[in-house]
């Protein structure tokens, strides 16, 4: 039913600051109306009353009565309630306080496409002139032009399609024999898309990162290889969970579950797309071919696959390497017949985002041992060089994404990216991305705190805070005491006890992952001569400070490279290079995946890791101890 302002069986909801309103159908909830009104609210437990972080103050009208989950009295007699749980029974107003909100999302990308040029684009024009026909060369349209086609492509699994034919006899007299095939590689076969008159039209290619938490995207100009636009949003998925666990839950129990999470990522990109079409005076016809990366389950969902079998045993995917398909089938808004690539994974926690850094990364044809690091939620990691390739995914949980941390965000606008505390613990400072006032703390923020609450003696190598009653950024939470990194305008962004914990055991996967590879192979951590560092959260990375709490190997500083966002540089890299689709499926076919689930090396490593550093700590000779 569609939801009309006006409307007798909607409410309206009127949510501000914004200023916007939005009606919902009877029964609906304010956490759904946010949604609808595309504001970006935290809601780390997918809507279920558990996280209290999409708490709202009502201001006026009445609600059900729902559960408050964690909200404090003081909380409840001001007025907040859980979006999630508050159904309107009459037009209501709101206010979504700053905590609540998932910040706004800066996209942290350079040119994505700098310095690939087109070398046989997915999706392609050439100009052809064939020759007429004549009583000695009665050759059919159709035969004639997939014989110069073939002849140009040195290939000779072409195909047309019956429309293709319709259209020959008249454009290819017309325009005297010579014109332009557009050619569409999909499964190894050339399609012949399009025959037109020879003209200078342009077309596009449309790359995307499908990310959990953000998801990037860029325009890709296909004849001269340069990138059009680059966008980048919150994944609209985020409102049926923060990870990808919660999400595959969902779409199993959730009646159309499936489908309201690939209805919320295409919603996703296809507005992203729609804005940069807008911003380029460009149809969405033009757009002629996707790829897509992203983890397995993010991959699933967008085309709409059953995630079921990624989450339990013996975790095996629908596809690791889904066909390809025609946009308008996904329902993908650029031109319906565009073929939609998805990078390969090679299993249900190494997705087509980690193939394709390994590819940006060149790993498969380096002759030194390299390490490719994604410490997303799952710290994904390949190492190998070009005789081998080992990866595994480590489970460390999504602290360092922000989620578990009460004041936890990703790296977006007003999330604290960097922590400096001094004078054993009296002095901190900070800087948020934007330079704008603190809303919560990102990845780099916390491994920061981390690293300077363990030199400056707040907390000890387990984590235990070294209370001292001087010490005025201690203060009594709900949980225990909580360490005040931030105080503005009234509000504290705070670090518990066992938030630091949290922290710990998601380093500790991190670096056991690691171990663990390197013990598989037989080769100690100095063998590693490279180390690539991917995803939004290696952007603002101090190095030394994750080498202090014992996540990075101790090796030096020159070792170690941001890559950027190399999942959507590895799928504008597959969009314009054949050699680039050449290498992708050479390597994914290489990487030895290491399951870690049930590894006694995994474990043990992650157990001695659970102390900061480590506790050998000959692993970390640089790192200045207490
Ligand atoms: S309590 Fe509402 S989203 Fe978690």
């Amino acid at each position: 039913m569609a939801r009309e302002l006006g409307d007798s069986l909607a409410r309206n909801v009127k949510i501000i600051p914004w200023g916007k309103t939005v009606a919902i159908l009877d029964g609906e909830n304010l956490f759904q109306a946010i949604a609808e009104a595309e504001i970006p609210l935290r809601a780390a437990c997918g809507g279920e009353g558990a996280c209290s972080r999409c708490k709202v103050l009502l201001k006026e009208g009445r609600i059900l009565p729902g559960s408050p989950g964690g909200l404090t009295g003081e909380e409840l007699a001001a007025g907040y309630v859980l979006a999630c749980q508050s159904v309107p029974v009459e037009d209501v107003v709101i206010e979504i306080p700053e905590s609540s909100l998932a910040g706004r999302y800066r996209v942290v990308l350079s040119e994505p496409g700098r310095g690939i040029g087109p070398s046989e684009p997915l999706y392609r024009k050439i100009k052809l002139e064939l020759r007429q026909p004549s009583l000695d060369d009665p050759r059919d349209d159709l035969g004639r032009l997939l014989d110069e086609v073939r002849f140009h492509l040195g290939n000779d699994r072409i195909k047309a399609s019956l429309d293709v034919v319709r259209s020959l006899p008249g454009i290819l007299r017309e325009s005297g024999w010579i014109v332009n095939v557009s050619l569409a590689e999909s499964g190894g076969e050339a399609y012949i898309e399009q025959v037109e008159p020879v003209s200078d039209s342009k077309y596009y290619g449309l790359a995307a990162d499908i990310g959990t938490t953000t998801i990037a995207v860029c325009l890709v100009d296909l004849d001269k290889g340069k990138t059009a636009a680059v966008r980048g949003a919150y994944n609209k998925q985020s409102v049926y969970g923060d990870d990808v666990i919660s999400r595959i839950i969902y779409s199993g129990e959730s009646k159309g579950g499936l489908k309201d999470l690939q209805g919320a990522v295409l919603a996703t990109i296809n507005g992203l797309v729609f804005g940069m079409l807008e911003d380029l005076q460009i149809s969405s016809e033009d757009v002629r071919v996707a790829v897509c990366a992203g983890n397995t389950t993010m991959t699933h969902l967008f085309l709409g696959l059953d995630p079921a079998g990624i989450r339990l045993e013996p975790y095996v995917p629908a596809a690791n390497k889904p066909p390809p398909e025609r946009a308008g089938k996904i329902g993908l808004e650029i031109n319906p017949g565009a073929w939609v690539h998805c990078l390969p994974g090679i299993s249900s926690y190494i997705g087509g985002d980690v193939t394709g850094g390994v590819l940006v990364a060149g790993m498969a044809g380096l002759e030194e041992t390299a390490l490719f690091i994604d410490a997303g939620t799952n710290g994904e990691m390949v190492l190998g060089n070009r005789e081998w390739l080992v990866g595994c995914s480590c489970s460390a949980g999504p602290a360092f994404e922000g989620n578990g941390i009460r004041y936890g965000m990703p790296a977006a606008e007003g999330a604290i990216e960097r922590v400096f505390i001094s004078e054993k613990g009296l002095k901190v400072e900070f800087r948020t991305v934007g330079n704008v006032p603190p809303v919560g703390i990102c990845g780099s923020g916390l491994i920061d705190c981390l690293a300077c609450l363990y030199r400056e003696g707040v907390i000890d190598r387990a984590g235990k805070f070294i209370l001292k009653p001087e010490n005025p950024w201690f203060k009594e939470g709900d949980e225990g005491p909580e360490f005040i990194l931030a105080r503005v305008n009234n509000r504290e962004i705070t670090i518990s006890e066992p938030e630091v914990k949290n922290l710990i055991r998601s380093k500790a996967a991190v670096f056991a992952g690691i171990r663990s590879m390197l013990k598989t192979v037989g080769l100690p951590v100095e063998a590693i001569e490279r180390i690539y560092l991917a995803g939004g959260f290696g952007r603002f990375l101090n190095i030394r400070q994750a080498v202090a709490i014992g996540m990075l190997p101790d090796l030096p500083e020159d070792r170690y490279a941001y890559l950027g966002n190399s999942s959507l540089k590895g799928a504008v890299q597959v969009l314009l290079s054949k050699s680039a689709r050449k290498s992708l499926e050479e390597l994914s076919g290489r990487i030895t995946y290491l399951e870690l689930a049930a590894d006694r090396t995994f474990y043990d490593e992650f157990v001695s890791a659970l102390f900061l550093p480590h506790t050998d700590l000959s692993l970390f000779p640089s790192v200045n101890f207490q």
